[in-house]
């Protein structure tokens, strides 16, 4: 964990990519309030922060703390903001600073932040330094790490992107408590897919202390932050471009990114069309002979105990497979899927029948 030991903040997990490259990932409770940090993270260079009103009024000051004389940049909240069109406002914006390469970019606030911030700093002037500090348990467990940077097309989630490696990720879980309930509790779906796809003793974990991790104990809160950052740092250490092992971690992504685009982004958070999506791809696994109907049970029944959606909303199944068609993990034409055999082991798979598909899209 963080300790502020006089000027030094030791970071808690590395990501060590095999070229040398890495990012450094810093958890703790309480730490980002502490005078001392930006003595321990020094900047020391220009810094752009960008954020959102709601998020910078909360937690403006960390980046006081660590660069006081930065620009602050805000864009919209919501998913329907990370789009091209805010991604241009905020490059004119650094053009306007005459922000430098030398400069350093901070992302403070949940995923559409994190990943629109991190798609400016991959871009500007060939890529500037980057530091996120994830507001929204999602960010902090997924999207803050790992280097995937995109934003949005209206055809498609995340078609417009690319892998940048943030050098520092703080993380801070006391940041979590001002979360409203539905945005917390749609982080716990990556946090529940972790176990599904990596760690039987995790999801095991997560079933027996549901009530502990929805009061937001904070040793819970820790324990499921780490575990679930360590599963991560493990997977894209291996694979960070998504040549196979880092394709797990779309588990229940493959139905999600579509029901968000058949919706617009607008009706589904991004964490409940990711519980949605679990349940129909175990269903998918269940129809193809790949995993018993114990273990999808299990994962609807944690899904429910969490109060994550389970059902889809009312949407054009054949739009819906429209949209999966343009899904990133396609090869040579073949959509795949995630698809679980037992809790803690999926198998990445481009073989199942298309009437299964559909079976599980029309329940
Ligand atoms: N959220 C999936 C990944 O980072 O690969």
């Amino acid at each position: 964990m963080v300790s502020l030991d006089g000027q030094t903040l030791i970071p808690s997990l590395s990501l060590d990519l095999p070229d040398g490259r890495t990012s450094e990932i810093y958890i703790g409770s309480g730490y980002l309030g502490d005078p001392r940090l930006s003595a321990a993270i020094a900047l020391n260079t220009r810094v752009a922060a960008i954020s959102n009103e709601r998020v910078a009024s909360l937690y403006g000051d960390i980046v006081d703390r660590l660069a006081p004389n930065h620009e602050t940049i805000l864009i919209g909240d919501g998913e329907q903001y990370k789009s091209l069109e805010t991604y241009s406002e905020v490059i004119d914006q650094l053009i306007e600073h005459r922000f430098n390469r030398d400069g350093a970019i901070i992302a403070l606030g949940g995923g559409v932040v994190g990943d629109l911030a991190g798609f400016v700093a991959a871009t500007y002037q060939r890529g500037v330094r980057l530091v996120q500090i994830p507001t929204t348990l999602l960010a902090q467990v997924d999207s803050a790490i790992g280097g995937k940077t995109a934003v949005n097309h209206s055809t498609g989630k995340n078609l417009i992107g690319a892998f940048y490696q943030p050098e520092t990720v703080l993380i801070d879980t006391d940041v979590l408590s001002s979360l409203p309930d539905h945005v917390f509790i749609e982080g716990l779906a990556e946090v529940i897919k972790y176990g599904v796809i990596y760690d039987a003793a995790f999801f095991e974990w997560l079933e027996d202390n549901t009530q502990s991790v929805l009061a937001r104990e904070p040793e819970a809160l820790q324990f499921i932050v780490r575990r679930s950052c360590e599963i991560k740092a493990e997977v894209v250490a291996s694979d960070e471009r998504e040549q196979n092992q880092r394709a797990i971690l779309n588990f229940g992504h493959t139905v999600a990114h579509a029901l968000e685009a058949e919706t617009q982004y607008g009706e589904l958070r991004h964490g409940q069309a990711v519980s949605i999506g679990m349940v129909m791809e175990s269903d998918l696994a269940c129809r193809e002979n790949l995993c018993d109907t114990q273990t999808a049970q299990r994962i609807r029944n944690i899904v429910e105990a969490y109060r994550l959606p389970h059902t889809a909303p009312e949407v054009d199944v054949a739009r819906l497979l429209d949209s999966m068609a343009m899904d990133k993990k396609v090869v040579e034409g073949e959509l795949r899927f995630v698809l679980p055999r037992a809790i803690g082991s999926v198998v990445v798979t481009g073989g199942f029948d298309q009437e299964n598909l559909e079976a599980t899209l029309n329940t």
